[in-house]
């Protein structure tokens, strides 16, 4: 068994993870570990763990991560994994951050999107910014992994087949992509009764995915306007492309081998992924089949954010890609 910790457990991605973690066959979950809530049994926080019995949730010190664990997780607010990492990189322990801070290679970049200092340079360039599908595998021997945000793994997915210089991406997303801390965003109350779009041209997640899609040879000015939708989970993009549905079946069909994507001709509902870690790729000709409006669904929580963390983990430990993840979804 191939020993991990999280830090971060208390917290929308953290307690997920732990969720995929604890029954997987390869993996054992030896810390759990967060911030204010450490020193508190993680099943009096979060019920959901009440099987579990007395697991304590510990401070996050690297010193102790070291010496029980592998690999860890870092689940962590924007910001505050570089410190821990460089501490447990130091310590010899492999580091997966689903945070932000090592997502973007140039300092100025991260920094402009982000508005907070970037990590130094030599960290974020010992940093592998893994989305398996796009990018590959992890390597073997890299030692810190930057998982991409909810919103950048599904814009990638439906810019990876676009076949145009220009994409208009219309985008929804549920309420736990902006974790546990309450906001006015996030408030059931005015959640609830509300559909609103934010951030619109200007979501930090367009840095990361211009990185990507310039790695692959692709320069694509993208227009982004995401929307909060009264659900909790869940992301739904779409776009309108003026080619026909066989040209962009022919561009995404590469991504058909992957055991997490499937594409299928037609619209697509989103809660078919909810509670899964799989992408779902629509295409949806007009009558004369001169236009396809592309859709892509994710869970935010699983393929977007935690699901793919393991998913990136069981890589790296040359495990089964799917290892412990979900693939079948909640209905209804
Ligand atoms: N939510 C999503 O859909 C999503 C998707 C992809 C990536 N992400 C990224 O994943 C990260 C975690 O997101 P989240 O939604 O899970 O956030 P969250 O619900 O706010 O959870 C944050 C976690 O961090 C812990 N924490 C805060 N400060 C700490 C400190 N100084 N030391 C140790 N632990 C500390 C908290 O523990 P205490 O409660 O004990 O303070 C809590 O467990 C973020 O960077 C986010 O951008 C989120």
């Amino acid at each position: 068994m191939n020993r991990v910790g999280i830090v971060g457990v208390t917290g929308f991605m953290g307690a997920e993870l732990a969720r995929l973690i604890i029954p997987h066959p390869h993996f054992e979950l030896t810390m759990a570990c967060a911030g204010s809530s450490a020193g508190q049994k993680l099943a009096d926080l979060r019920p959901g763990f009440g099987a579990l019995g007395d697991l304590l949730v510990a401070e996050s010190d690297p010193a102790k991560l070291a010496e029980n664990c592998d690999l860890v997780f870092l689940a962590l607010p924007h910001g505050k994994s570089a410190e821990i990492a460089a501490a447990l990189l130091q310590l010899g322990v492999k580091v997966i951050d689903l945070g932000s801070d090592f997502r973007v290679k140039d300092r100025t970049v991260s920094e402009a999107l982000y508005k907070r200092p970037a990590p130094s340079q030599e960290l974020l360039d010992q940093a592998e910014y893994c989305l398996p599908e796009i990018t590959g595998a992890p390597s073997k021997d890299t030692k810190l992994i930057a998982a991409p945000g909810c919103f950048a793994t599904a814009l990638t997915f439906l810019l990876s087949g676009w076949p145009d210089e220009q994409a208009t991406v219309f985008g929804v997303t549920g309420s736990s992509g902006s974790g546990i801390e309450p906001s006015a965003g996030v408030h059931h109350s005015l959640r609830t009764t509300n559909f609103t779009a934010y951030k619109p041209l200007q979501h930090q997640h367009i840095g990361e995915v211009s990185q990507t899609l310039s790695n692959l040879g692709k320069d694509i000015e993208i227009d982004f306007v995401p929307h909060s939708a009264p659900m909790v989970r869940g992301i739904h993009l779409t776009a309108v492309c003026n080619r026909p549905v066989e040209e962009l079946e022919t561009n995404y069909a590469p991504l058909k081998r992957h055991p997490l994507v499937t594409i299928q001709r037609g619209v697509i509902p989103m809660g078919a992924v909810i509670g899964t870690c799989r992408v779902l790729i629509g295409l949806a000709p007009n009558p004369d089949n001169t236009k396809t409006t592309v859709c892509v669904a994710i869970d935010n929580l699983l393929k977007g954010g935690s699901g793919q963390a393991l998913q990136i983990a069981n890589l790296l430990y040359d495990l089964p890609e799917t290892a412990g993840l979900p693939l079948i979804g909640q209905w209804p």
